[in-house]
Parts: C-alpha cells; structure tokens; sequence
C-alpha cells in the first residue's frame, strides 16, 4: 500500500523539513521585538527562518548535522523530502488541521518549497549562518543566545530518540541561552501523546534549577492536539 511505503520510508530517518519564517512565528509564538536579538534554531534543517529572521534585525544561527553536505545535494534532499511529508500529510488528512495552509495541502507544499529556495540561497550566500553540529553537543559558550528555537527534532522522533537524550539535548540548549528555550511539538511523528516524556523531562529539569513551563502555540496547530510548546528559562 502507498501509505505503508511512506511510513515506512519517513519512519526509517530523519525528514529534511524546510519550515519558513511564517510557521516559527506561529509555532513560537514569535513577537517583532523577539526577532531582534540573537537566535538560535537547533536543528535548522532546510527552514527558512533563520535567512528570514535577519530581514526583521535578528541575528541568526542554525545548526544541523546535514550542514555537511553541499548545498545542492541539500537542496535534492529537502524538495524530495517536502514532498514526501506533503503526501504523507495529505493521504492521513484527518489527522491534520489545514487552517494554516488555507485548507489546501497544495498551499502547505507551496510554501516549504519557497523556504528550500531561500535557504539554499542563503546557505550559499552566507554559510557562516549555518553550523555543522548536532545535539546534545553544541559549539558555542554559556548564554550565547537571547533566544532559542527547536522544531520538529525532540519529541517528533522520540520513537528512536531515547529520554536520556532529550534531557542531553534540552540541557545543552538551556546551556547557552540567556533567554528562553522553547521547543515544539510535544507529540511524535505519528500523532502520539508524549506526556510522561514530557512530565519526566520537566521533573528532572526543575531538579536541576531549570524552571519549565506549557505555552500555547499562536493558534498554530497542524498535527492534531499539537498545541503547546515546551519552554524553558
Ligand atoms: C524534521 S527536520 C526539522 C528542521 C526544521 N527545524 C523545521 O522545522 O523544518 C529534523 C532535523 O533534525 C536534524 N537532526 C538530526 N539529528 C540531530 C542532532 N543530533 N542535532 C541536531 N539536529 C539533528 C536532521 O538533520 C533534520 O534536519
């Protein structure tokens, strides 16, 4: 079955996801004067929205492991990659809110693929923007950033990401923010509920004096039940 084929395929590794400036600001929450400082998006994948952000005054960093690779090959990667997630999204549409997308997955494709597009400009224009690195080791010092970001790599893929990782990575991401950590979603790939995770991590944060709290997205909502992000600080 073509269902069966793609999860196989999309559960077997990591999408290259192209998220632009628009959905951040709505998953996060994300106000003008927010966009001002320096910010950190961990993992950037192929989103958009540290190019973006710059154009608001913000300075912006994304670190991934895939920065390894050349633009090109990133840029095959990500449009293959958005098209599967379109399909994937559109053959289980009832597990979807479309609002964002104006009710139209054809709006949804779209608008990731506008975002693989100015990232890889922006990859070739400005590579320094763009670490090569991974969680839960990041190369910069204590507080670096005023703000950090991270979509769709915790709890998304927490069928092969075990907890002692997400504590790593939420530490470390706490590590060099001066600011807040916000982190969203807080449900797997494949729709689940992730709350003992969830209440596990915040447990062992708060032994650790990192205050923690549920903050609803801006109305954004597009896997089912996904309303709420993780803050940190
Ligand atoms: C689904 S994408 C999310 C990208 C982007 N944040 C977005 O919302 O479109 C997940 C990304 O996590 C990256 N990734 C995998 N392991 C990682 C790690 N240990 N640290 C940081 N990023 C990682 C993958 O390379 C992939 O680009």
């Amino acid at each position: 079955m073509v269902t069966d084929r793609l999860e196989n395929e999309i559960v077997g590794e990591y999408l290259l996801t192209a998220r632009s400036l628009a959905e951040y600001r709505a998953m996060f929450a994300l106000t003008d004067a927010e966009l001002s400082g320096h910010i950190l998006d961990c993992p950037g994948g192929a989103a958009s929205f540290a190019c973006e952000a710059v154009e608001f005054g913000a300075r912006t960093v994304a670190v991934d492991p895939v920065y390894a690779q050349p633009a090109g090959e990133l840029r095959e990667t990500a449009l293959a990659d958005t098209d599967r997630g379109n399909a994937w999204s559109a053959a289980h549409t009832g597990d979807y809110l479309w609002d964002f997308y104006d009710g139209d997955p054809a709006v949804h494709r779209q608008m990731r693929h506008r975002a693989v597009r100015r990232f890889v400009a922006d990859l070739v224009a400005c590579p320094q923007r763009y670490v090569e690195a991974g969680l839960p080791s990041l190369p910069f010092p204590d507080k670096e950033f005023d703000l950090v970001l991270s979509s769709h790599l915790l709890f998304t893929y927490a069928d092969r990401l075990k907890p002692d990782f997400h504590l790593a990575a939420l530490l470390e991401l706490a590590r060099v923010s001066a600011g807040e950590v916000r982190v969203y979603p807080l449900v797997e790939h494949s729709g689940a509920e992730l709350t003992d995770l969830v209440e596990w991590l915040r447990a062992e944060l708060d032994g650790k004096g990192i205050r923690s709290e549920l903050r609803p997205t801006a109305f954004y909502e597009f896997q089912r039940g996904a309303r709420d992000m993780l803050v940190l600080g």
